[in-house]
C-alpha cells in the first residue's frame, strides 16, 4: 500500500513507509493536519487493511524516556501484542516506544551471547533485547534495567506471557544499580551513552564484553566513538559499524569492545 498516495487523496502529507507494531499501525506526520481529514485517512486505512484495529498518528519519540508523541488516534486502543521471530512484545506504542528498526542489530547481539553468561540489558526498554536473549540461551541470567515504569510494568508482562525465568527485571535508574562480574553488557541507547561509560565499567568482568551504542556525526567517525570507548579501560575493539543514519550525515553506531579492567 503507498501511504503518501492515500494521504495525498484526503489531503495529509505523509510519507510512503509506515510501521505495523502487532494490529496498530503508526504513520508520521510530515505536517499538521486537520482532525477530521486523519479520521477520513484512517477509515481509508482500515478499509484496506482489515487486520488493524488502531491507526496512530505520531511525530516520532521525545526525551530520555523515549515517549512517543502522539497526535492522534482512531480505532480501538493503542495497547497491542507484536510477534516477532517467535518473542511476544506487549506495549502500548501510545506510552512506548518500539524499535523495529533494530531488528538485525537485535539478532546480531543475541547470536553472540554464549549459554551461561551473566548479562546486563542497561536500558532495555520493554525487553528488545533481553527477551531474545534469556529464550536463546536459557541457562544464561539477564539483569534487565530499565527507568521508565511505564516500560518496565510491559517488561514484567512480556517475561510472563514469554515464559521466561533467567530475566531479573530492575525497574530502575542504571546509574543506581549496583551488579558486578557482568560477561556481557549491552547499552541500547543514545545519544550521549558516553555519560553511562563509568556504571557500565563498574559492572563489567575483567574480560568482558560491551556493546556501546551512541550516536555520532560523519566527521567524528571513527575517531570519537574510539576516544569515548578508552573510557573504558583497555579495551580490544571487537567490531564497529553503522547501525542507521539517524539524522542528514548523523549515524546511530555500535562498538562492540572487550574491556581488560586489570
Ligand atoms: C532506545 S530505548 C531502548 C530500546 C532497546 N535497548 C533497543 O535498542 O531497541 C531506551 C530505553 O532506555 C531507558 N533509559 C534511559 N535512561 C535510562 C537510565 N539512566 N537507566 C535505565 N533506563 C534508562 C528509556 O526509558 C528507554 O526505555
Amino acid at each position: 500500500m503507498n501511504m503518501k498516495e492515500l494521504g495525498e487523496s484526503v489531503g495529509v502529507n505523509v510519507p510512503k513507509s509506515y510501521q505495523i507494531i502487532g494490529d496498530v499501525i503508526l504513520i508520521k506526520l510530515l505536517e499538521s493536519a486537520h482532525r477530521k481529514r486523519l479520521e477520513e485517512l484512517s477509515k481509508k486505512i482500515m478499509n484496506a487493511l482489515p487486520r488493524i484495529k488502531t491507526v496512530c498518528f505520531v511525530r516520532g519519540v521525545e526525551g530520555e524516556l523515549r515517549t512517543p508523541k502522539i497526535i492522534a488516534s482512531f480505532g480501538d486502543g493503542t495497547e497491542t501484542v507484536h510477534r516477532e521471530h517467535g518473542i511476544l512484545y506487549k506495549l502500548d506504542v501510545a506510552r512506548v516506544m518500539f524499535s523495529k528498526g533494530n531488528l538485525n542489530e537485535r539478532k546480531r547481539i543475541i547470536s553472540q551471547v554464549r549459554n551461561g553468561e551473566k548479562v546486563v540489558d542497561m536500558f532495555t526498554g520493554i525487553g528488545y533485547f533481553s527477551l531474545g536473549v534469556a529464550k536463546g540461551n536459557p541457562s544464561s541470567t539477564i539483569y534487565a534495567i530499565e527507568k521508565n515504569p511505564e516500560s518496565c510494568k510491559y517488561l514484567i508482562e512480556n517475561i510472563r506471557i514469554n515464559k521466561l525465568n533467567n530475566i531479573i527485571p530492575v525497574c530502575d535508574d542504571n546509574r543506581n544499580v549496583r551488579i558486578e562480574n557482568a560477561d556481557r553488557i549491552i547499552m541500547g541507547y543514545f545519544p550521549h551513552t558516553e555519560r553511562f561509560i563509568p556504571y557500565a565499567k563498574m559492572m563489567v568482568k575483567n574480560g568482558g564484553v560491551i556493546h556501546f551504542h551512541n550516536s555520532y556525526k560523519e566527521s567524528e567517525l571513527w575517531d570519537v566513538p574510539l576516544k569515548d570507548a578508552s573510557g573504558f579501560g583497555k579495551i580490544e575493539v571487537l567490531n564497529k559499524k553503522i547501525v542507521k543514519s539517524i539524522a542528514p550525515r548523523t549515524y546511530h553506531v555500535v562498538l562492540d569492545v572487550r574491556v581488560w579492567t586489570q
